[in-house]
């Protein structure tokens, strides 16, 4: 996102760079607590302290869960689209990769269970999930949750949800459910992914921690990271638990901010001919179907008149677009505008 953190983290990083000292640290205990109070307080989700590990970032802890269960597992099972790192991790620990297609019901991506119940799988296998989903935005219900928990629990795969995205949560009348949350069973088999990041925009200072209550997978997920993920930095530490402390009163007004940036854009992208925009649920992502476009590379041809979207390619799905609405309303409405001319450039 493009915007300033909350108030109390700038101070907070202001304060430490004038002491002035910028060695090693581990997670100070306040960190922990407000984890678990939040989590309590927002996700009703109860998380032991000994369950958390802290990691510098969330792509590796990706990858980390590959390299953890390789031996054991013989593919990687993912829904597309999907964030380009869930598509590469498993390759980089010689794991096949399976890409399973959302099912778009109406207007929104949800799991095709139709797909997913006749899957070939074997125990061990891991599913990872992206909960809220990146790109297409699907804050999944419990209802979904529960029938998906329920398969991965009877087929005894391992599950690893990244729920980076679980505090940008813009329908009002949604809410995130962690998965782990959803029962014991499904929880003993699951790589819960969180961090302040994304919410507080301080991914620069990394600072993420995976939840993961079965002793046996902890062990195996911290035997992955021994000897090459560090521990986050010190000043990483110190904004996320600021972040979390503090951050709340900064947060509800970012979800307006956002909300407001998402309908402008969902209703101006869904008058420009050929583009067909997916309204997100959550997540400051917008995901769009430009494949009527005519044009061999809609990506190129945004780009070419001063819009930079993500391309749909890179996330598996060649002809779609990704737009960041994580910005302020002008610079939005200025991309709007060049995407409408983009468009009638076309026509
Ligand atoms: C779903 C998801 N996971 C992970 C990341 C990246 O996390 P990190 O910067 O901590 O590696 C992102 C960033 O966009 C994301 O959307």
């Amino acid at each position: 996102m493009d915007f300033r953190s909350p108030p109390e983290v700038i101070d907070a990083a202001i304060a430490a760079s004038e002491f002035g000292n910028f060695g090693y640290s581990k997670c100070p205990p306040p960190l922990v607590d407000i984890v678990i109070e939040r989590s309590r307080a927002l996700y009703g989700w109860d998380i032991d302290p000994r369950s958390i590990v802290w990691l510098p970032g969330m792509v590796c802890a990706l990858n980390v869960c590959c390299r953890a269960l390789a031996q054991e597992c013989s593919q990687v099972f993912t829904q597309t689209p999907i964030y380009p790192p869930f598509l590469s991790a498993p390759g980089n620990f010689d794991l096949i990769s399976r890409e399973i297609p959302m099912r778009l019901e109406g207007h929104r991506f949800t799991f095709d269970f139709d797909v997913i119940e006749s899957l070939n799988t074997s125990p061990g296998d891991l599913f990872m999930l992206c909960h809220p989903h990146n790109p297409v935005g699907t804050a999944f219900t419990k209802k979904e949750l529960i029938r998906f928990s329920n398969w991965i629990v009877e087929k005894k795969l391992y599950l690893c949800s990244d729920e980076i995205h679980c505090d940008l949560i813009l329908d009002l009348d949604a809410r995130h459910h962690p998965i782990a949350s959803i029962s014991p069973e499904l929880a003993s088999r699951c790589i819960t992914l969180m961090a302040p990041s994304k919410t507080f925009n301080i991914p620069g200072f990394g600072c993420s921690f995976a939840v993961i209550p079965d002793p046996q997978l902890r062990g195996k997920f911290k035997k992955a990271l021994q000897g090459i993920v560090p521990d986050p930095p010190a000043m990483g530490f110190l904004l996320a638990e600021k972040a979390y402390r503090y951050g709340e009163p900064w947060r509800m007004e970012l979800l307006t901010y956002l909300r407001r940036n998402r309908d402008l854009a969902f209703n101006k992208i869904s008058d420009m001919p050929w583009l067909r925009p997916f309204k997100p649920e959550a997540t400051y992502l917008l995901w769009m179907d430009a494949r009527k476009l005519p044009t061999d590379n809609p990506h190129h041809h945004f780009e070419q008149h001063g819009v930079g979207l993500s391309d749909g390619k890179d996330f598996g799905a060649p002809g779609y677009l990704r737009l960041n609405l994580g910005c302020t309303h002008k610079l939005l409405s200025e991309a709007l505008l060049r995407m409408k001319i983009a468009c009638q450039a076309l026509s």
